[in-house]
Parts: structure tokens; C-alpha cells; sequence
């Protein structure tokens, strides 16, 4: 499906959004590498973007927690708004075919990079609970399962608590990661 913009035309339109809604002081333009890759190589980038830019902006109507498990996470991320609860579900299941098929995102952004490196070593359960979603994680290789954990705490928990300022900034590896 052809886009309505360029990618550089959206995040103008983004950029102005998000400056508009969200209360924080004034922000920048939404840097290049925060969706990447380009839209003509990826259909979908416009779609999940927008859902994405949605949560961020809303991000203090959202709740999170998160759960170690030896193997891996299991997240619970949920809102009392039902209509963002409905996005945080289509937004975690969206995440987890681009994984399953090894689309990536944010892939100027470390951990994003090295999480698709590793897609095929990923299990990502999703399913609905009331008032959002809950998305367990698991992998077989404990060097995933260091993403994985630096991907629910470091990534999605902070652009919860952070939202659109947050998420401007990359994320480190984990601490240790292999070089
Ligand atoms: C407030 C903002 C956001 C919320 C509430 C949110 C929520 C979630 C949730 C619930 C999951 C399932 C895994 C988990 O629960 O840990 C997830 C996965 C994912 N999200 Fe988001 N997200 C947000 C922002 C973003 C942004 C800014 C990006 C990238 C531009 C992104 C990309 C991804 C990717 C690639 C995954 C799959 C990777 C994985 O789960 O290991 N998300 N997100």
C-alpha cells in the first residue's frame, strides 16, 4: 500500500503532533532513527508509527509491570481509557509479527537493532487482559534473554514513564551484553 506522505513529511507531521499534545516544554523534530527503516522498504512503518506516537503522547494514562522469569519477562501493561487499552493490545501484537517475520524498527537505536538481530530466538506470547495486555517473553539463549530484559525495562517501561522525551533518546545494550 502506497503512503499518503514521504517518511520526512510524516515526521513533520509527527513532530508537530506531538508538540502540540503532549504537555512537556516544547520538543524538536522526531529524529530519523526513531522509526527507520525507510518507508518504501517497510509497507507498514506509517501504520505502527502512528499507533506508537499515539502511546507516547498518552503515556501517563498508561500503567506497567513487569515480572523476571529465568527464561525471560512476562509484562503486564495495561490503561483505564478502554480505547488505549485496545491500542496497547493491537500495538503489542503488531510488534510481535514484525518480529515473528523480522521487520525491523528504531534500528538507529541499539538494543532495537540487536533484539532484531536476534528475532529468530525470540517467543513473544500476547494476550488481552482486562485493561490491556499481557505479553510474556521467553528465549532459549540466555544473550536474548539479556535483550529482552533490557527491552521491557530500559525501552518500553521508560517510554511509559517518559513518554515522547524518552523515547528521543536511544537505549544501551545491557550491562555485559557480548561485544
Ligand atoms: C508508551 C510507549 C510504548 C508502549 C506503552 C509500548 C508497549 C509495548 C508492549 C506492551 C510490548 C510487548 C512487550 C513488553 O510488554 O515488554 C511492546 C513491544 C515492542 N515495542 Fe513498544 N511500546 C511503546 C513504545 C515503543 C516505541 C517508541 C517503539 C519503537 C519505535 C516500540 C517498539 C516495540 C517493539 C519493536 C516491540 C517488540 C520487541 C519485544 O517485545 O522484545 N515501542 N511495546
Amino acid at each position: 500500500m502506497s503512503h499518503p506522505c514521504s517518511r520526512r513529511e510524516f515526521l513533520a507531521v509527527a513532530a508537530a503532533l506531538l508538540t502540540a499534545c503532549d504537555q512537556q516544554p516544547r520538543h524538536a523534530p522526531l529524529p530519523d532513527w526513531m522509526l527507520t527503516p525507510d518507508d518504501a522498504a517497510d509497507p507498514e512503518l506509517w501504520r505502527d508509527a502512528q499507533l506508537i506516537a499515539d502511546l507516547l503522547v498518552r503515556h501517563r494514562e498508561i500503567r506497567r509491570e513487569v515480572a523476571h522469569r529465568s527464561t525471560g519477562v512476562r509484562a503486564t501493561t495495561t490503561s483505564p481509557a478502554a480505547d488505549l487499552a485496545e491500542r496497547l493490545r493491537l500495538h503489542a501484537e503488531r510488534m510481535r509479527q514484525r518480529l515473528v517475520r523480522g521487520a525491523p524498527i528504531r534500528q538507529a537505536d541499539p538494543l532495537f537493532a540487536a533484539l532484531f538481530a536476534h528475532h529468530r530466538d525470540l517467543h513473544l506470547e500476547v494476550t488481552p487482559v482486562p485493561g490491556g495486555v499481557q505479553v510474556v517473553e521467553t528465549s532459549a539463549d540466555p544473550v536474548a534473554v539479556m535483550l529482552l530484559r533490557q527491552h521491557a525495562v530500559h525501552a518500553v517501561s521508560e517510554f511509559v514513564s517518559g513518554g515522547v522525551a524518552r523515547a528521543r533518546r536511544p537505549t544501551p545494550l545491557p550491562p555485559g551484553y557480548p561485544s
